[in-house]
């Protein structure tokens, strides 16, 4: 049976990636996208999603916008431009959106369509957990609705913005906090995975074939690659949000321990680490599973083919 999905996101380059995999894969159907600030303000990641949306031909998928300020804490500069571009995909020349966000914001539009919703929900975080947080506080009735909760977020061992910290957890770490301690059933998929798949250049070289779809993703992913091979030396990138996706619409293609995991708020070295204990002593019980392993041929096969068939059909 298809499950429905609603994706939090910030895009963000990954993202669009991570929204273009959920589009073209018919297990899944994509009931709503919520936009949080996090790699772009809020404005401009609304605005992105609006416009990714309407490339694709789905702008029968409502947006709602959410929060721009993190849950538990003032807005950071976080000066990671460099990353995403200044209105987060990296400049690319995508025309204004003609559609508009919902007027219902982001938490209760997520607690509408959990409730009335049919199918099996799906919900996957690719971005700050502000959104959820607050979804978690105004309407905790829908949380035992949530068949699935997916993030990509966190590391249980080395961080990105810092040592220990991934920039989801890290930039609103609060939030974050309060979701894993909400008895939502959380699956992380963190640095931990994400960063033991390449996404080498050749792999989507296909893209570069002047078509309308190529030249946004050429755009993009050329943009992203500049980025890692600054630090890594090599023409790849990681693909953290498309990662997450794949284990949101194909449940248990990572390999998955079970884990209880809380986060670091206030250490000097240690905010916006998650700390996951797999060793679950003295009755700790679990509150999630940390992703510690994919197939990676087999992720880049499934998402080529995503990109390919949504290709097909923007032109
Ligand atoms: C995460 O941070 C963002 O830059 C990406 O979109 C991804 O969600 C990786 O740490
Ligand atoms: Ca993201």
């Amino acid at each position: 049976m298809t499950r429905a999905l609603l994706i939090d996101t910030d895009p963000g380059i990954d993202d669009a990636v991570a929204i273009a995999l959920a589009l073209a894969s018919p297990e899944v159907n994509v009931i709503g996208i919520t936009t949080v600030g996090g790699n772009s303000g809020l404005a401009a990641t609304t605005r992105n999603a609006l416009r990714l949306l309407e490339f694709f031909g789905r702008s029968d998928i409502p947006v709602a916008s959410g929060y721009d300020e993190p849950y538990g804490r003032a807005k950071m500069e976080t000066g990671y431009e460099p990353v995403h571009g200044n209105d987060g995909l990296a400049g690319v020349d995508l025309p204004e959106p003609t559609t508009k966000a919902v007027s219902t914001d982001a938490p209760a539009f997520l607690a509408d369509k959990i409730r009335n919703s049919p199918y099996p929900v799906t919900l996957i975080a690719i971005g700050p957990l502000t959104n959820i947080a607050h979804l978690v506080d105004k309407h905790p009735d829908v949380i035992p609705m949530i068949e699935r909760f997916v993030i990509m977020g966190g590391a249980a061992r080395t961080g990105n913005v810092t040592p220990v910290a991934e920039f989801n957890i890290w930039h609103d770490p609060e939030a974050a906090k309060r979701v894993f301690a909400s008895g939502i059933n959380t699956v992380m998929v963190g640095l931990d995975v994400t960063h033991s798949v390449k996404t080498h250049e050749h792999l989507w070289g296909w893209l570069k074939d002047g078509s309308k779809f190529g030249n946004v993703f050429d755009h993009i992913l050329t943009s992203y690659t500049d980025f890692y091979s600054m630090f890594y030396g090599e023409r790849m990138t990681h693909q953290h949000d498309a990662l997450a996706m794949a284990e949101a619409i194909w449940p248990n293609m990572m390999e998955l321990e079970p884990a209880f995991i809380d986060v670091e708020c206030q250490g000097d070295l240690t905010t916006g680490m998650t700390v996951t204990d797999t060793r679950l002593r003295n009755d700790v019980k679990p509150n999630g599973y940390v992703a510690w392993s994919i197939d990676g041929d087999e992720f880049h096969t499934r998402l080529m083919s995503a990109l390919a068939a949504l290709a097909s059909t923007v032109g």
